[in-house]
């Protein structure tokens, strides 16, 4: 398959960022697939402290912000808290705050047992045991942990020619090791799955773009225009359709920390 080599020199010599990639066109497959803020939004209720980890540019926040009593932010990137705070002028919510903060480093600074719910889309509940802890460490009793991260089929068609490089963060990438380290940190279970979606992009050119965002962030070497893999993946990934199918893998844990009678509903068996 011929690529125009001009087209994948303006891609590769652009600027590209994280929330970059979100600017790209895709046609995403959702059937059972609810989506992370759509299913958190159902999760929530109006008495709530909502702590996100991680919260990047701050959508999801702000996406339940009128469904909580209020919402707290972290994020270590500047221009992310930058970007958040932006957002949050703009959608005039009050109840909601962004703070640039090393989860990591400093999430032991954020007031004990003062959360409801404490999240994490693919942020740093989800880089290892000492994360955990300290969302743990922040939210009250009988609080909610929910936990996304990037599962193992996570862009495997770029991975298979690309690979994989080093990864930004060391990541839990199994639902079984996320679940071992949620239940050894006295978290009970309610929640444990494995989403896997499929995102259509339009070409090759436009999944091109959605990668180098990804790749940039990632720290991984950008592919010459030349490079014979780009019309590789082309052939591999071209669907009926003529778009480029790739897949988005994600883990969901989830679970309640500590108190196992509050939170349920009587029923009656008959
Ligand atoms: C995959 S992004 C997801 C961002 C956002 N939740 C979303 O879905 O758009 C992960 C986020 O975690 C943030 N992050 C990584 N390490 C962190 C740390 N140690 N403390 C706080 N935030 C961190 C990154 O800056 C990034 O914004």
């Amino acid at each position: 398959m011929g690529l125009d080599q001009v087209r994948l020199n303006a891609i590769i010599d652009g600027e590209h960022s994280f929330y970059g990639s979100q600017r790209t066109e895709v046609r995403v497959d959702r059937r059972f697939n609810p989506g992370t803020r759509d299913f958190l939004a159902t999760q929530v209720q109006p008495n709530m402290r909502v702590l996100d980890v991680g919260c990047g540019s701050g959508g999801t926040l702000l996406r339940l912000s009128s469904r909580i009593a209020s919402g707290l932010g972290v994020d270590n990137d500047p221009e992310h808290i930058r970007m958040a705070d932006e957002a949050l002028r703009e959608s005039g919510a009050k109840n909601v705050e962004f703070r640039q903060l090393d989860f990591l480093e400093d999430g032991g600074d954020l007031e004990p047992e003062s959360f409801d719910l404490a999240f994490t889309e693919r942020g740093p509940i989800g880089f290892g045991g000492h994360g955990m802890r300290l969302a743990l460490r922040a939210l009250k009793p009988n609080g909610l942990l929910f936990c996304e991260m990037i599962g193992n089929l996570h862009h495997q068609e770029a991975a298979a020619l690309f690979g994989t490089g080093q990864p930004r963060y060391r990541m839990t990438r199994s639902l079984d090791e996320a679940r071992v380290a949620m239940e050894r940190n006295g978290v009970d279970i309610r929640l444990a799955a494995e989403i896997v979606q499929k995102r259509c992009y339009p070409d090759v050119y436009e999944w091109l773009r959605f990668q180098c965002s990804i790749w940039a962030w990632l720290g991984v070497p950008l592919p010459t225009p030349d490079d014979p893999r780009l019309a590789l993946f082309a052939e591999r990934n071209t669907i009926d359709s003529g778009e480029i199918e790739t897949t988005h893998h994600v883990v969901w844990v989830a679970g309640v920390k500590a108190d196992h009678t509050s939170g349920s509903e009587i029923f009656h068996h008959t």
